[in-house]
């Protein structure tokens, strides 16, 4: 079982992620929680490249695209491996991030294509400026005018796509973790 979360910088992933691993746990799952970018020498260049000034440019962008979908395929060789052990896999962030973050669409689905599908989609979407405020502006990607065009690629993904669920993040942490372990139970059946 596979199940990611997405959403804009500061909409709770990391900690909603570990919310749920806890309450998996705590049903007598195995799980392992993944982070994209990973701690691989690429994904340690690619935190150093979002501190870029240039980063939103163009070819930083291809540059960027690049360098998650190979950051993303050493991920995969993990991912089998831990699906074979019958883990369960929650990971902050996936493929669907490149699609939103990166351009243009068609290349990044293109050189994404040997990303595995995520069972179960998080989306938590949430109000653009309390996010901005949340994320701690570190990246260059944390910018209000870029993450609103990000929001609005996230939610038509979602339109199209059956693996994925909108959460409202606006609400406190409690409820929002209580919303997203309902949606798990409903969608696993756990
Ligand atoms: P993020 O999850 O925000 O990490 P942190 O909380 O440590 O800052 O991810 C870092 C940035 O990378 C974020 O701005 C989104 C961006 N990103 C992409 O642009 N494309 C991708 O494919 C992925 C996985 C992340």
């Amino acid at each position: 079982m596979y199940i990611v979360f997405e959403g804009i910088d500061g909409s709770g992933k990391s900690t909603q992620s570990k919310l749920l691993k806890d309450y998996l746990v705590s049903k007598g799952y195995d799980v392992e929680l993944i982070v994209e970018p990973t701690d691989s020498d690429i994904g340690k260049l690619i935190r150093k490249l979002l501190q870029n000034p240039n980063a939103r440019s163009d070819y930083m962008q291809k540059t960027f695209g690049l360098l998650f979908a190979a950051d993303r395929m050493i991920l995969m060789n993990k991912i089998q491996d831990l699906e074979s052990e019958n883990k369960i896999i929650i990971s902050d962030r996936s493929f669907y991030s490149s699609l939103v973050y990166q351009e243009p669409y068609n290349w990044i689905k293109e050189i994404n294509k040997f990303a595995k599908k995520p069972d179960l989609v998080l989306l938590l979407d949430m109000d653009l400026k309390t996010a901005v405020m949340r994320s701690q502006g570190t990246d260059e990607f944390e910018n209000e005018e870029f993450l609103s065009s990000v929001k609005e690629k996230y939610l038509k993904l979602a339109r199209n796509s059956s693996n994925f669920k909108i959460i409202n993040g606006n609400n406190n942490l409690d409820e929002v973790s209580s919303n997203i372990k309902k949606v798990v139970d409903a969608v696993f059946n756990i």
